[in-house]
């Protein structure tokens, strides 16, 4: 009896001086005092006011007791109070429903409520062990539970998703600062209108996206695998269990794992942290995004992502960068687009794997479906880019399917296959890239053949104190070309028909042709009358070219020897050369080319240029830069073409300007330095000088040649201070403030370019960095006024033969 009256008299006690009192639930009849807590069962959770804001401000909130810093929900964001002592927790509390958050300095004015439809029946409040918070009614049925109104944390046993059947929203926002727990700019919430992902949103745009759910885990979070040992994922509703009536996922930790918390933070990154009871401190277990690959769009649509490479960004493959130019500054959000155009017809796919699937909002999700199904459908459907499995357990089931662009792919360990549609050139030339790489082995071998063959035969020629006819012999050696065979190249060109003619040259023609692949090329077909001069720019080109890659350089795809012909064939440039822009009679096709795609054009020559210079395994000398010698592909991006007389040039790391050697003088008038003109002195100022004329030319639109001296009549307008005038008339007038400046500086770096004496031309690895103004510009002096041009009174091509019998 005693003992009964004491432990009841020690209740009491308890009960009316604990500031914290030992209690999990409040009754209707009683109140919490803003200095009071309510403690769950086992004391792992408390809820009480807490101060943020350096103190100025208070809200109700639940925490760990073992770290009350580690705030899990928060009642009031929105309207906190100024002080403790003002709050007063109730259950109903005869206003409002449910429980109830009443500021004591204004007649009990609510602050927050739990208020939902069944509140008037709240008869107790009770913080749960879980960390949930529930307000029941007089038969004990749940009538509101602070789980389903997560605030920025993520407990086990909390979802996130959508309830379908009330459209309720379970999502989490971050706080707006570590001590303001008012909400933040971000939100963490699931899109269901795909395959179900989770996606972090701010300010109306996602910056993280985990993927979508694929049966195991979220396709762009392979280590979740490795958190199984810890915790138990569940995903309800992405398997077409639409008797759920929920889309949702939540997390449970395993028996005997640490307590954990996962944490949408304040620069909305998602924290997965688990205590660590020995350092008695929250270790962070895992965070994302992890890396700039999961920052959302990072290589823009049908961009591909990938940490590893030092570029990060790439296409996939059968897409190029849209703007090849903002890339170039790793500028990649502006993504990428089809090299061909989807056909409908007669597409197929290219198998991209290990991958973060894409976007997908707006797909159509099948969890039916087989993949080959699935195939199926994309193939009859024009509107279909992408499918992939949506299930990866077991052999793999299900169906998803894009319809416009692939958003946010990148590669992850462990990623999934992702089907990517493609028109059927695109997919041969995939298939072909392999066989491509063969191809130039074997190109280079037969020439490490050729050349030790021409040397015996050389040898044999100084013995026997004969002449041989090394040419044709040489010609019949190499007469098998394994890439195209000719009658192939003859059937692509209809028979190399005029029809088929695009262009001509003291070379010989070029002609457009279509492989049987559908793949467009541009072969050209070298004279038979000029053989031997042929044959040598031929194997020069050839041997060249084929060890040069670089965007701004034409690729040769192949060649091919038949008897005395002799084929180089290219990737076809639709566009064109750019003196069918520039030189053109048609104001219209001039103005094509407006300020932004000359000035791409000229710093596009400008690096192809410099990789020929210093950046290929060879340096090579072009020696014949002019606008025609420039070719467009379909983007306008420029790519320098005609290695006929290119010259490979060992400078052995000295300074290009001293590695000068005396040579046939080739090219073509307008474009010679006077160096070369006059006495046959060749170095890369030969090029940088040539490189000075086209700059000038595609700015004024103005050829360098016969009578009108483009050089002498910039040169006047420089000194006159009207460099603007020099500008194409039909483009000028579009021109913004800041192009105008930008031509200003490409005039004085052309100025620079065709100085009279070659020492005073930059090389074009400063004339890169001063056409982007990353380098100072020197005052060009006084330039070449008197072209080779006008000196010979020559206008036009000048051939080689031209040239060699001077
Ligand atoms: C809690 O607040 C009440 C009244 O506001 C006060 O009487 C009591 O002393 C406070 N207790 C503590 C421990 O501060
Ligand atoms: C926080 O409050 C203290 C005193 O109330 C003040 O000295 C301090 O400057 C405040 N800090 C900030 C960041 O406002
Ligand atoms: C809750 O408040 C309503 C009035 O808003 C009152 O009628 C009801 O009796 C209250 N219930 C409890 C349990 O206090
Ligand atoms: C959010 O989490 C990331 C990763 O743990 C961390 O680097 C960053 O500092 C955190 N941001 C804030 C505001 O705490
Ligand atoms: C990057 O490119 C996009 C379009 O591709 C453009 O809108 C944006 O302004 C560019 N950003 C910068 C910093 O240049
Ligand atoms: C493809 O998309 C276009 C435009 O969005 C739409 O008009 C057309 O109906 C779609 N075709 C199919 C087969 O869905």
């Amino acid at each position: 009896m005693d003992q009964l009256f004491l432990t009841l008299l020690s209740t009491s006690i308890l009960l009316l001086t604990s500031s914290a009192a030992a209690e999990s639930t409040l009754t209707a009849s009683a109140t919490l005092g803003g200095n009071q807590t309510l403690v769950s069962p086992g004391d792992i959770f408390r809820l009480g006011l807490f101060p943020a804001v350096n103190r100025t401000r208070w809200f109700l909130g639940i925490w760990f007791t073992v770290s009350p810093d580690a705030v899990v929900w928060v009642a009031n964001r929105d309207r906190p109070l100024l002080t403790q002592s003002a709050a007063v927790i109730a259950v109903n509390g005869s206003r409002g429903g449910g429980l109830v958050l009443l500021d004591a300095t204004a007649s009990n004015a609510v602050v927050w409520s739990s208020s939902s439809a069944a509140a008037t029946a709240a008869q107790q409040a009770q913080l749960l062990d879980t960390g949930n918070l529930v307000v029941r009614d007089k038969e004990g049925n749940v009538v509101w539970q602070s789980f389903e109104h997560p605030t920025n944390t993520f407990l086990p046993g909390i979802r996130v998703g959508k309830d379908l059947r009330t459209g309720a929203d379970w999502s989490l926002s971050s706080w707006r600062a570590a001590d303001d727990p008012s909400p933040g700019d971000y939100r963490y919430v699931m899109d269901t209108s795909g395959a179900p992902e989770l996606h972090v949103w701010s300010r109306g745009r996602r910056t993280y996206r985990t993927g979508p759910w694929n049966g195991v885990r979220f396709s762009g979070i392979p280590e979740m695998t490795t958190f199984e040992d810890m915790f138990e994922f569940q995903f309800t509703g992405a398997d077409g269990a639409s008797g759920a009536g929920e889309v949702s996922y939540q997390f449970r930790n395993r028996d005997g794992s640490p307590m954990s918390r996962v944490l949408l933070n304040e620069s909305g990154v998602m924290q997965r942290m688990v205590w660590d009871r020995s350092a008695a401190s929250w270790s962070n277990f895992w965070s994302g995004p992890r890396d700039q690959c999961d920052t959302y769009g990072r290589c823009g649509a049908f961009g591909v992502c990938n940490v590893v490479d030092a570029t990060v960004c790439g296409c996939i493959r059968g897409f190029a960068p849209k703007s090849p130019e903002e890339w170039y500054m790793r500028n990649t959000s502006g993504g990428c687009g089809r090299k061909t155009p989807l056909q409908c017809g007669g597409d197929g796919f290219y198998l991209l794997r290990g991958v973060k699937l894409p976007e997908t909002h707006g797909c159509a999700v099948d969890a039916g479906a087989t993949l080959e199904e699935c195939r199926r459908r994309c193939l009859s459907d024009c509107n279909c880019t992408a499918y992939s499995g949506a299930d990866i357990r077991g052999a793999g089931s299900g169906c998803i399917q894009w319809f416009g662009e692939l958003m946010d792919t990148r590669f992850v360990d462990g990623g999934q296959d992702l089907y990517v549609r493609l028109a059927e050139s695109d997919l041969d030339a995939i298939k072909n890239t392999k066989k491509f790489v063969v191809v130039i082995a074997l190109v280079i071998t037969g020439f490490v053949l050729l050349l030790l063959s021409l040397g015996f035969l050389i040898w044999m020629k100084a013995r026997r104190g004969k002449k041989v006819r090394v040419l044709d012999e040489t010609g019949d050696f190499i007469a098998e070309c394994p890439t195209y065979p000719f009658e192939i190249i003859r059937a692509a060109t209809n028979g190399f028909s005029e029809g088929n003619k695009i262009g001509e040259g003291g070379f010989g023609f070029v002609y457009k042709g279509r492989l049987p692949d559908g793949q467009e090329v541009a072969v050209k077909k070298l004279s038979k009358e000029n053989t031997v001069q042929g044959l040598k720019e031929f194997k020069n080109e050839v041997d060249l070219i084929a060890k040069l890659q670089h965007r701004n350089l034409v690729r040769l795809l192949g060649f091919c020897i038949h008897c005395t012909e002799r084929l180089l064939v290219y990737e076809y440039m639709s566009n064109k050369s750019l003196d069918t822009f520039i030189f053109n009679k048609n104001e219209g096709r001039r103005a094509t080319l407006g300020w932004k795609t000359r000035m791409n054009i000229i710093l596009g020559v400008a690096r192809g240029l410099l990789y020929l210079h210093e950046d290929s395994r060879h340096t090579i000398i072009h020696r014949d830069l002019k606008a025609a010698n420039v070719l467009l592909d379909g983007d306008m991006v420029a790519k320098i073409s005609d290695f006929g007389i290119a010259r490979r040039f060992s400078s052995s790391g000295a300074d290009q300007k001293d590695c000068t050697i005396t040579d046939r003088v080739v090219g073509t008038l307008g474009y010679m330095s006077p160096e070369y003109a006059m006495d046959g002195k060749l170095s890369f100022m030969q090029d940088v000088y040539s490189f000075g004329v086209l700059l000038l030319e595609i700015i004024s639109g103005k050829r360098n040649q016969g009578t009108s001296n483009l050089i002498a009549h910039t040169w006047r307008l420089w000194e006159e201070g009207r460099n603007t005038d020099l500008l194409e008339p039909a483009i000028r007038g579009e021109c913004t403030g800041g192009e105008l400046e930008q031509a200003t500086t490409c005039i004085q770096v052309g100025l620079l370019c065709v100085q009279e004496s070659p020492d005073q031309r930059p090389p074009m690895a400063d004339v890169i960095h001063m056409l982007s103004r990353e380098k100072a510009l020197g005052q060009p002096r006084r330039p070449v006024m008197s072209t080779v041009a006008t000196t010979y009174g020559h206008s036009g091509r000048l051939t080689i033969t031209d040239l060699e019998a001077r």
